[in-house]
């Protein structure tokens, strides 16, 4: 059977997690670069593959079908157009870039060489996010009227000011760091029509440039409203998304993975996020620590490695027949628009229509 050639750029965190999801669901690691050799180094000799100098040589001497990207957040466009010039599909990790251009010129890029540009939204991909959304399609809970998402931890201060995790310049801040609410509500909900934004920064005063809570009101075109709350300054922990409409509501929790279908009949039914018990029970337990942001070399709790699994699973599907449903290279920059948006109407005070 033909087997999908792989590359990685970016051998930390999470690009170790995605040469482990990838090859775990049958592709073919051909070799991995990264600034840090040594990085690279490591993770090659981990996963019995090749370490090369840069992209450019990683490329020229793989030729891989794929290129997992996983770079910090700054730094996605120029791997992704390098990758593109040599042909190659890319996958580039969440959020697509800090820059609603840059994710253009990629997309206008990927048309040209006629290339797919998945991006890692690997919470669409979850059984229990994909009931949701043929729920919405199938119209059980008829014309949809509000929708609230919400993200909120307790952060504790951060240690280390230089890490590039902890630089707002770099991460673009939680709206596109933490993207995967907003993503998830464009992917469900259609376009936006406008945003109006407010953040501060309460209780983490020693990095002044991190807003520790992020409201959002939102408006979409159909008429829909909803709002996105975020952030790190909450000591009591939430991270959902509820959806009504006039024939009942559809709320998606995930500290306890589970999505609960109420109707105006009186009718209830559960769903697990998961097809699994133990990564069910894994994001549950999630929900009781701090929000941390993780270090290289460290690996992912299971529901994550079980979401980078089925994202690979549905990425290397999809190369391998384009019949097979993928939903990680549609409307891929929608969030972006939003977050962008929501960025100018926090600095302006000011309603923004896109
Ligand atoms: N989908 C998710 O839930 C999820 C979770 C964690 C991280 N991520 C995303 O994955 C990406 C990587 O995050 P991470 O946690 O692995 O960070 P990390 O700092 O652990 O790893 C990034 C690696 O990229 C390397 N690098 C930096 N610039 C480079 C360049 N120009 N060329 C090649 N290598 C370069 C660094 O040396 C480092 O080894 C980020 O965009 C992050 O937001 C997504």
């Amino acid at each position: 059977m033909k087997k999908i050639n792989i590359a990685l750029i970016g051998c930390g965190f999470f690009g170790q997690q995605l040469a482990l999801g990838f090859t775990k669901v049958g592709a073919n690691l051909l070799g991995v670069t990264d600034l840090s050799m040594n990085a690279a180094e490591l993770l090659a000799e981990k996963l019995n593959t090749t370490a090369y100098v840069d992209i450019e040589t990683l490329l020229q001497n793989t030729k891989p079908d794929l290129v997992l990207i996983a770079t910090p957040n700054y730094a996605h466009k120029i791997p992704a157009i390098v990758a593109l010039k040599h042909n190659c599909h890319i996958f580039i990790e969440t959020p697509f870039s800090i820059h609603q251009a840059d994710c253009e010129e990629i997309l206008s890029l990927a048309q040209a060489y006629n290339k797919r540009v998945f991006i890692g939204h690997l919470l669409r991909e979850l059984p229990g996010l994909k009931q949701a959304k043929k729920i919405i399609e199938s119209n059980k809970l008829g014309k949809i009227t509000v929708a609230r998402a919400t993200r909120q931890r307790w952060i504790d201060s951060f240690q280390d000011k230089n890490w590039w995790k902890n630089d707002v310049n770099l991460t673009g801040g939680k709206l596109f760091n933490e993207i995967h609410e907003l993503d998830l509500l464009c992917w469900l909900l259609g376009k936006v029509a406008s945003v109006y934004a407010q953040s501060t920064n309460r209780s983490h005063n020693d990095t002044p440039d991190n807003h520790d809570i992020i409201q959002l009101l939102l408006q979409f075109e159909s008429g829909v409203f909803a709002s996105l709350e975020m952030g790190t300054a909450y000591r009591l922990h939430e991270w959902g998304i509820s959806i009504h409409g006039e024939l009942g509501a559809l709320v998606i929790n995930f500290f306890t993975s589970t999505m609960t279908l109420s109707l105006s009949d009186g009718s209830r039914e559960q769903f697990n996020l998961y097809n699994e018990f133990e990564a069910d029970l894994s994001l549950r337990e999630s929900g009781k620590a701090t929000q941390k942001y993780n270090l290289p070399h460290t690996l992912c709790p299971l529901w994550l490695t079980r979401a980078v699994e089925i994202e690979a699973e549905s990425v290397i599907g999809h190369l391998l027949d384009k019949d097979k449903e993928c939903t990680l290279d549609e409307k891929n920059v929608d969030a972006i628009i939003v977050a962008s948006a929501a960025k100018k109407s926090i600095q302006e005070k000011k309603l923004i229509t896109l």
